[in-house]
Formats: structure tokens, sequence, C-alpha cells
């Protein structure tokens, strides 16, 4: 089996270099999209905190577990595995299994990421009267349509992922994620002063525990793994290019801060947006059971309208920023996804970057294409590779750390540019959520799903 030389797999260039590219990978459509519309479903700050919960005492210590496989291994999940299997035939199925998530994710992720694209034509034509071409661009069951936008967001994807790791990945998301940060900040700043948006920020913060249930509690679970982007080894493949002097602690740290931060953040901005467009006559409840309307109709019918509402100038500049800010943070995402196919492919069958990134983007928009024509595969998809996969695949981590390759070797590896960190108190309560507590409540929430699945 052909291994390419690490010295030649790349690194990352810089600290904030690192931190940046990971945050990228977290921040994506799970934050802007996800989060606000399952905060506004599943009784608002009650959702919250489970999730804020989940991020923090199960998704962490998951991040910490990734990065340490990934920079001791210098390997692709598959390979970090294998090389730490001792034979164990079963270990790399692990890393395996990552690599299918990571497909099947992104052959979703970039069909909703096309759609954002389409929008930002779709607010232009409609700005300038070219009402037909608004209605088409913006007709999400259109499979041509979604194919051509699918595909153009997956080259863009592949583009990024030839460039390499510092070259493209790092200095891509150098420059992304501030135009990110601000666009969002500035869309929030707008929307407060608009009538509606009080009302909405009120429902944001009010807790309502009376929704809380397993299926909510999956929910929050699914998302924390998909917005923090583990359980399949982005985060192996990202801490494989870092360098041997950065604190992975810390860097965890900072990864799970801005993610939960630009979430919490991003509600600020969609669910006050929704508000203000009831204040503008758009119907933003189902009229049957009384629930906000789903993630989908939310971003891609209240919020046009809403701009649409806004009209001239101003709105046309809210909607083309805001589908760009949601294109960006996708994109920073989806190349995190192809990282990993395709590092999986250069380690492990001895291809060129370019050549791999090509091939693997290549296969993976065919079956985008087919999701872009049978839209009901997404929530397929979601259910098995997001919210069941992701949350199984950081089960299998936790156990392979605490149990397999033991906490003390990753203490070791960890010990490199954070010295002392065996010995701290941070290592042996990190030690107690790998071993139990991260596993134990992965498995009672994956279980409790499964037992319904079976008995419904
Ligand atoms: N974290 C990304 C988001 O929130 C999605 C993602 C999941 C990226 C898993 C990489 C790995 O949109």
């Amino acid at each position: 089996m052909a291994t390419t030389d690490p010295k030649h797999r790349g690194t990352w260039n810089s600290k904030i270099g690192f931190i940046l590219a990971a945050a990228g990978s977290a921040v994506g459509l799970g934050n802007i999209w996800g989060f606000p519309t399952q905060v506004a479903d599943n009784g608002g700050a009650a959702f919250i905190l489970i999730y804020l919960i989940c991020c923090f005492i199960i998704g962490f210590p998951v991040m910490v577990a990734e990065l340490t496989i990934g920079r001791k291994t210098q390997k692709n999940p598959v390979g970090a595995f294998k090389a730490l299997s001792n034979g164990n035939p079963f270990v790399p199925l692990i890393g395996y299994w990552g690599v299918l998530c990571g497909v099947m994710i992104l052959s979703f992720y970039v069909v909703i990421s096309g759609w954002t694209l389409a929008y930002v034509f779709e607010e232009l034509f409609y700005f300038f009267n070219y009402d037909a071409a608004a209605a088409y661009v913006g007709d999400l069951g259109n499979g041509v349509k979604n194919s051509i936008f699918t595909l153009f967001f997956m080259i863009l994807t592949v583009l990024v992922v030839t460039g390499g790791v510092s070259k493209g990945i790092e200095r891509a998301t150098k420059l992304l994620m501030p135009v990110l940060i601000g666009i969002l900040l500035i869309l929030i700043v707008y929307i407060f002063t608009l009538e509606g948006a009080r009302e909405g920020i009120v429902m944001y913060f009010r807790p309502d525990f009376s929704t809380i249930n397993p299926d909510l509690l999956l929910s929050a679970m699914g998302q924390a793994f998909f917005s923090l982007s583990l359980g399949m080894g982005a985060l192996i493949t990202y801490g494989s290019y870092l360098n041997k002097n950065q604190n992975i602690v810390e860097s965890a740290a900072y990864v799970t801060i801005f993610d939960v931060g630009i979430a919490v953040i991003a509600g600020l901005l969609v669910i006050p947006a929704m508000y203000v467009a009831q204040a503008g006559g758009v119907n933003i409840m189902d009229p049957v059971t009384g629930a906000l309307h789903s993630s989908t109709t939310l971003v891609f019918d209240v919020l046009p309208e809403m701009f649409h509402n806004v009209g001239g100038l101003i709105g046309l500049l809210l909607g083309v920023t805001f589908f760009l800010l949601l294109g960006l943070a996708a994109l920073t995402s989806s190349i995190s996804l192809l990282e990993v196919p395709v590092s999986y492919v250069i380690d492990e069958h001895g291809l060129k970057r370019k050549k791999a990134a090509w091939i693997v983007g290549g296969l993976v928009g065919i079956v985008s294409v087919v999701v872009s024509f049978e839209l009901g595969l997404i929530d397929i998809f979601v259910s098995i590779f997001n919210e069941v996969g992701l949350p199984l695949g950081g089960l299998m981590i936790c156990l392979f750390l605490g149990y397999f390759w033991k906490g003390e070797n990753a203490l070791l590896e960890m010990e490199n540019g954070n010295e002392g960190v065996s010995n701290s108190s941070f290592s042996k309560i990190w030690i107690i959520f790998i071993k139990f507590i991260s596993p134990i409540l992965i498995a009672i929430v994956l279980f409790t799903t499964i037992w319904g699945l079976i008995k419904s």
C-alpha cells in the first residue's frame, strides 16, 4: 500500500491559521441554517441549554481526542486508526465509517450550499424585475437548476482543496472567516432596527422545558456533532497537519467556543428576522401544527419575502449579503468534508493531491446530482449519516481512545505544545469524560432513538 511521505503532506502555517480553518469547518450551514430553526422548533432557550451541554460535555472532549489522534499519526482517519490498531482488523473500520459519513454528508451539503448561491441571483433578479428568472433560480424543486448550482459549488470546493493545506484551505479560510463575521454582525445590527425583531429576541431566549423529550436530545446531540464537525474524522485530518508545538487543548477550546458562539449569534439574526417577516405579513408558522416553518422554508421562503418587503436597495443588500454569508460559511465547511476522503486517497492510495481532489469531488458530485433531483434523500442522509452516523463515530472514537489506545498514550502526545498536561486536573477529568461520560451519554441517546425507530 502506498503511503505518502509525511513531510509532503503539508502543515498549517500558523496557529491562528489552524484555528480559523478548524473554526471554518465547524461554522457552516449547521450554525446559520440548522441551529436557529432547531431552537425555534424545540423550546427556545431550553434547546440552547441542552445544545451547550452536548457541545461542552460531549463534543469538546471528542474534539481533543480527534485532534490528538490526527497529530500523533499524521494521517487521514483510515490511516490513523490503522497506525494505532496493533493489527486489529476492526479498528480501521472507525476510519472507513468516517470517510463514508463525510462523503455522504458532502453529497447533500453541496446541494443546500448550491441553493444559497442560487438565492444570491434570486435576490438580484428580483431587484431588477426579472421575475421569471428570479422564479427559476428560486425554485428549489428544479433538479436541472439544482444540479448546475450544486456542481458549481462542488468545483469551488475542489479548487480550494487542490491548493493544499496551507496555500488552499488555510489561505481561503483566513480570508473568508473575518468577512463572514463582519457580514453577520452588520446584518444583526440592521435587523434589530426593524419592527418585530424584539419579539423574536424574546422568543429566542424564552425556555420551554415541556418540549424536552428523547427526540430533542438526539437532535441536540446530532446538531452538536454536526456543527463541531465531529465523529467522522474531519478534525483527525485537520489535526494531522498540526505542528508538534501547538497546544491541542487550547486550540480545541477556541474552536468549540467559536462555533457555539457563532451559532448563538446566528440565532440572533435568524429568529428576529422571522418575526420581522411576520410583522410584514409573512406567515411564519405552519397553519396546521402551529410550529415555526422548517429550516428550508424559513431560509428560502420566509427570509427572501422579508428582504423583498424591506424592498429597495437595502432589501437587495440584505438579501445578497445574507445568502453570500451562508455560501461562505458553507464553503469553509465543505472543503473540510472533501479533505477527509481526499487525504485518504492521497495517503493510502498514493494519488497526487490534484488528481485525488478532482476524482473524489467528481464521484461525490455524481451522487449530489442525484440528490439534486431526489430531494427526499436529504432527510434520509441526515438521519443516517448525521444524526446517527456522527454520534456513532464519536462513540467509537471515545471507546477506541479510552480502552484500546489508552489515555496515557494520548496524553503523551498532548504533552507536545502543552507541557505538564498529563499531570493536570484537566487530563484526569478529560479521561473520565472520554472513558465514561461521553460514551454513556451518546449510547443512551442512540439506543433510545434506535429503540423508538424499532417500536414505531
Ligand atoms: N460543521 C459543519 C456545519 O456546521 C458541517 C460539517 C460536518 C463539516 C462534519 C465537516 C464535518 O455546517
